[in-house]
């Protein structure tokens, strides 16, 4: 499910991306241009934000150097701790060598803004992925009803037909004398899937039946714990999202990421 939540993440990547721009992080460190950056006064800025996006994803599948900014396709996350609390199921999991793929095939199906005040930021990014693939190492425990279970192996999470939205709130702070907008809310707002399969050993620890069993049920009932897991999801999304994006937000100064002015 972890999977999800690595999805979400990546589109910002995507904005990162797009944001990167032709900007110079303080330190003096240019950073190279890769398309005009969209003007915050543009009457057409959610439309200028949504095609540039959308072009400059296939240039930065590995990632931006300069902006310590890893690759996105395949993305890598080391490792995720995720608690689950979803009444009958709850416990918790650790994520390992996480690498997700697929995420260049995004296609950025809206954008909405509002930056008409300058200390104030927000956007929803609409995305769709046809295919995305997660792979990996896991550690589980948890109890299903009153069944306690434990489980490490490797898995890996094909999720077709995922879409979504992100929701994204900041405020403008001075930096060394020079405005940045600092991303104090993403989050995930929806998410749908039209199929998930996934794969998994020792489910239910040295125990090859019952975690076959258990890889069936999940497989089966796929639907049910995504519904039960997106809070959980959301939260990681958040958890791990807002630092990462910031790391790009709180670098350039506001006025080079998204100029005020048309040229
Ligand atoms: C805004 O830009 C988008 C993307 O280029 C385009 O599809 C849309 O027609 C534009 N809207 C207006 C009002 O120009
Ligand atoms: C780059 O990012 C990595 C991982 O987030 C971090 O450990 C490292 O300190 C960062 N390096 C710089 C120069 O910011
Ligand atoms: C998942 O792992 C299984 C077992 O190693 C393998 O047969 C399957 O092809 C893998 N699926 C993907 C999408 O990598
Ligand atoms: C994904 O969506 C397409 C277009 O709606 C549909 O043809 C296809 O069957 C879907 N695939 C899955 C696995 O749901």
């Amino acid at each position: 499910m972890n999977k999800l939540m690595l999805i979400a993440i990546a589109i910002f990547g995507f904005a990162f991306a797009y944001f990167a721009n032709a900007a110079v992080i303080k330190g003096g460190i240019v950073i190279p241009t890769y398309a005009e950056p969209c003007k915050r006064n543009d009457k057409n800025f959610s439309g200028c934000i949504k095609n540039t996006l959308q072009n400059l994803l296939p240039k930065f599948s590995n990632g931006i150097p300069e902006l310590n900014i890893s690759a996105l396709d395949p993305f890598f996350l080391d490792e995720y701790l995720l608690h689950y609390d979803a009444g009958d199921i709850s416990g918790k999991c650790l994520y390992k060598n996480v690498y997700t793929s697929g995420l260049m095939g995004v296609k950025i199906t809206d954008v909405r803004s509002d930056v008409s005040d300058p200390d104030y930021f927000e956007m929803e990014i609409d995305f769709y992925f046809p295919k995305v693939i997660s792979t990996g190492n896991y550690k589980a425990e948890g109890i299903i009803g009153n069944f306690p279970v434990q489980g490490k192996g490797i898995f890996n999470v094909t999720a077709f037909n995922v879409t979504g939205t992100t929701h994204l709130i900041g405020h403008g702070v001075e930096i060394d004398g020079e405005k940045h907008i600092k991303i104090s809310d993403f989050r995930l707002k929806e998410q749908e899937i039209g199929d998930l399969k996934i794969f998994a050993t020792n489910l239910i620890n040295g125990n090859p039946e019952l975690s076959q069993m258990a890889l069936t049920f999940m497989n089966q009932f796929w639907r049910i714990f995504h519904q039960l897991m997106l809070p959980n999801i959301q939260e990681g999304f958040e958890k791990v999202g807002r630092p990462f994006i910031n790391q790009l937000f709180l670098q350039i100064p506001y006025d080079q990421l998204l100029p005020p002015n048309r040229k």
